[in-house]
């Protein structure tokens, strides 16, 4: 079968969810771009934002701008009340246990290098083991490289199939005592693979290693529990779950977070200074040196609101439906493979086509007011396996709709007749 108008699920997937009615809550998504209303299929590199994260940073910057903590006036009150009342906010969300267990980052690749950093400088030892997957991020690959050239520590990858799944039996067979960390991602950026993030901790937890979750692509999608999973640390950033970039998280179990060296020097982490020696600050402060990203945090924290107050569960079924759809269609377009077919996928489309670069694709795309990334999507290990220099990746909100991926497929086609 090579007509795409023969594949057409949509009448037996009606849109229970409203994607249209959300929609209206993100104004970008209101625009035409190169002549066509745009399609917007990026949302694994960033998410868009809704009006009233927009709003809650214009209002600080308008009505409340102060730095936090140390000012002794009105505005300075106000900020912090924002500030910290974000932190408990985002806590709840993930279910940690107490605010002072999230720590505020750049984004979820500082909160790794944080993490490498600190932990792994203390921690590890000559011959010591790291492991991570194949088809990890490079920001979960390359700090633990960085702290394993200082340490003697050994970074190695737990092999994933030819579908993009985690071989959970390769890792089993990996585990022994000299396994101080495993650094897994939640949700594969460049395949959409769901790793089973549960029985990783548990197995690595059972020969005393630690786990560090990278939790950037889950946390935009599902409701995320950091103590029913059980990992030691779980690392996100705003702008994947609709906050503002520049800001991200690093929760951590306490008695690690307590027992680690800050990452870096400065005002706010300190308790006492002075030049016979330095004390330092409690958490979350102890690492969060200079003054931080304010606005950011707001925004963060008005995301949360509006997830809060979104269907999650209707969301997560409408986005399954939607790539559940793109794939179907996938299967039909002669010449395209999907890379990731793994059982357990969220959101992510990943493909090459023959005959046509993913960059060229990209562009045509574009031109038809589709926007795609395309590339080795920062996991260039995952794309060695599969021997391709990258891929086109659509990747799917709750905001996107069926007509999205009818546009996608479309594009694609009328992109199909410059390349032959
Ligand atoms: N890590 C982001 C992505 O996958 C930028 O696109």
């Amino acid at each position: 079968m090579n007509d795409l108008a023969a594949v057409s699920a949509r009448e037996d997937k009606p849109e229970a969810f409203d994607a249209e009615r959300v929609r209206r809550d993100f104004p970008i998504l209101q625009q035409q771009v190169n002549g066509q209303p745009l399609v917007y299929l990026d949302n694994a590199a960033t998410t868009q934002k809704p009006e009233c994260v927009i709003e809650a940073i214009s209002d600080y910057y308008r009505h409340d701008n102060s730095n936090v903590h140390r000012g002794a006036h009105t505005l300075a009150d106000r900020a912090t009340a924002a500030f910290e009342g974000a932190r408990r906010k985002v806590a709840d969300f993930i279910h940690a246990a107490s605010p002072e267990q999230v720590i505020w980052t750049r984004g979820t690749t500082e909160a790794i290098n944080l993490v490498a950093s600190s932990w792994g400088h203390s921690e590890l030892r000559p011959g010591d083991r790291i492991l991570v997957s194949a088809m990890e991020h490079h920001s979960n690959i390359v700090p633990w490289q960085i702290v394993a050239s200082h340490t003697g520590a050994r970074v190695e990858a737990i092999p994933v199939d030819s579908s993009g799944t985690l071989d959970i039996q390769a890792f089993e067979a990996m585990l022994d005592g000299k396994v101080r960390m495993v650094a897994i991602g939640h949700v594969s950026n460049a395949l959409g693979t769901v790793n089973p993030v549960v029985e990783i901790v548990r197995m690595a937890h059972a020969v005393g290693a630690r786990v560090l979750v990278d939790g950037a692509q889950a946390v935009g999608h599902w409701q995320v529990d950091v103590q029913s999973l059980d990992c030691d640390f779980y690392v996100f950033s705003s702008h994947k779950m609709f906050g503002p970039t520049g800001i991200g998280v690093l929760y951590g179990r306490r008695e690690l977070l307590d027992a680690m060296p800050p990452y870096q020097g400065g005002g706010e982490m300190i308790e006492s200074v002075s030049f016979a020696g330095t004390t330092f600050n409690k958490l979350p402060y102890k690492f969060e040196a200079g003054t931080p990203d304010i606005a950011g945090v707001i925004g963060l924290g008005a995301a949360v609101d509006y997830l809060k107050h979104l269907d999650r569960a209707g969301a997560a079924r409408h986005e399954q439906a939607l790539l559940e759809y793109a794939q179907k269609k996938a299967q039909a377009v002669p010449g395209l493979r999907v890379i990731g077919t793994s059982g357990h996928k969220v959101s992510v489309l990943s493909f090459v086509l023959e005959g046509g670069h993913p960059a060229d694709l990209g562009m045509l795309l574009d031109q038809q007011g589709v926007a795609v990334r395309t590339g080795n999507h920062c996991a260039q290990p995952i794309m060695d396996q599969f021997g391709i220099p990258g891929t086109v990746r659509a990747s799917f909100s709750f905001y996107n709709t069926f007509d999205d991926v009818d546009r996608l497929f479309a594009a694609l086609e009328k992109a199909r007749q410059f390349l032959v």
